[in-house]
């Protein structure tokens, strides 16, 4: 629940994936209640018509867009109008703690399409307004699974590691252009992911670090208003970091 009144957003138009659920929802709604234009994007039309029904009269887009397929992009960034202040990459999905010697190239491919390739497609859509503003701020959604190999299965492992690469590359290439890319890695947070086990052996791996003395599980606002200062004019000197928000799990 968002407590401040401030107008920080006024005018701004922020690009949030995964807005129907968690930490999207969480990032969308804190966006909406400082004063921004959000285009939400999901692939769950009854989530975004929720959470239309919660803002009417609010200055909310919603698209229906399955992030993972290249044609659902650019309907997320026409709604935008050609002004795109801040993008919040936050769709994304488990994998089922996989192990490498049970993954298959179907669900490799899913998980990257998902986590990775809908984050650098909607980069890649978003610069050039960026680029011609000269200003704007990129926030993607990592993992404690980006820094350890322990929390996750290969898959997802693997793409929340490269979600690193992506939101450093980002940021090198274009700190001389105004535009920031930054990511949050968050550890546990209470949302609808599917944190279900698909292997006896990464159930068996896994578990004991799961289970080890970890930080209490994160609320999705808590992750929300890190994504939204990192969105802001307030951290206009940060870019190109990781930023574990994970009370302290990275630590251990
Ligand atoms: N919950 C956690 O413990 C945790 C920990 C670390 C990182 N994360 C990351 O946080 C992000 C948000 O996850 P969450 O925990 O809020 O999960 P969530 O399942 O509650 O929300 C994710 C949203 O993304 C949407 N989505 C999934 N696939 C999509 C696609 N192909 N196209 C468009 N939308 C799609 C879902 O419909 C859902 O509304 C993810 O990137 C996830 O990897 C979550």
């Amino acid at each position: 629940m968002v407590t401040s009144a401030s107008t920080r957003f006024e005018g701004r138009t922020v690009i949030v994936t995964g807005a129907g659920s968690g930490i999207g929802l969480a990032t969308a709604e804190r966006l909406l209640a400082e004063g921004a234009r959000v285009v939400a994007a999901d692939v769950s039309p009854t989530r975004l018509a929720d959470l239309a029904d919660r803002h009417t009269g609010a200055s909310l887009v919603t698209v229906v867009a399955d992030l993972s397929a290249p044609a659902d992009v650019e309907p997320v960034v026409a709604a935008a109008e050609g002004r795109v202040d801040g993008l919040a990459n936050v769709a994304g999905i488990m994998d089922g703690f996989v192990p490498p010697a049970e993954v298959t190239d179907e669900h490799w491919s899913h998980v990257f399409s998902v986590n990775l390739d809908s984050m650098m497609r909607l980069t890649r859509a978003v610069l050039p307004a960026m680029l011609a503003a000269g200003r704007g701020a990129i926030v993607n959604v990592a993992s404690e699974a980006s820094l350890r190999g322990s929390a996750a299965g290969v898959a997802y492992t693997a793409s929340k590691h490269a979600v690193v690469g992506l939101t450093r590359s980002t940021a090198f290439f274009y700190a001389p252009k105004g535009v920031r890319a930054n990511a949050v890695a968050p550890g546990g947070v209470a949302t609808n992911i599917d944190a279900t086990f698909a292997s006896e052996w990464g159930r068996e791996r896994v578990t004991p670090y799961l289970a080890a003395d970890l930080p209490p599980v994160a609320t999705p606002d808590q992750l929300a208003a890190v994504i939204v200062w990192l969105l802001s004019e307030e951290s206009s000197d940060v870019n190109g970091v990781v930023l574990p928000v994970d009370g302290g799990w990275s630590t251990v």
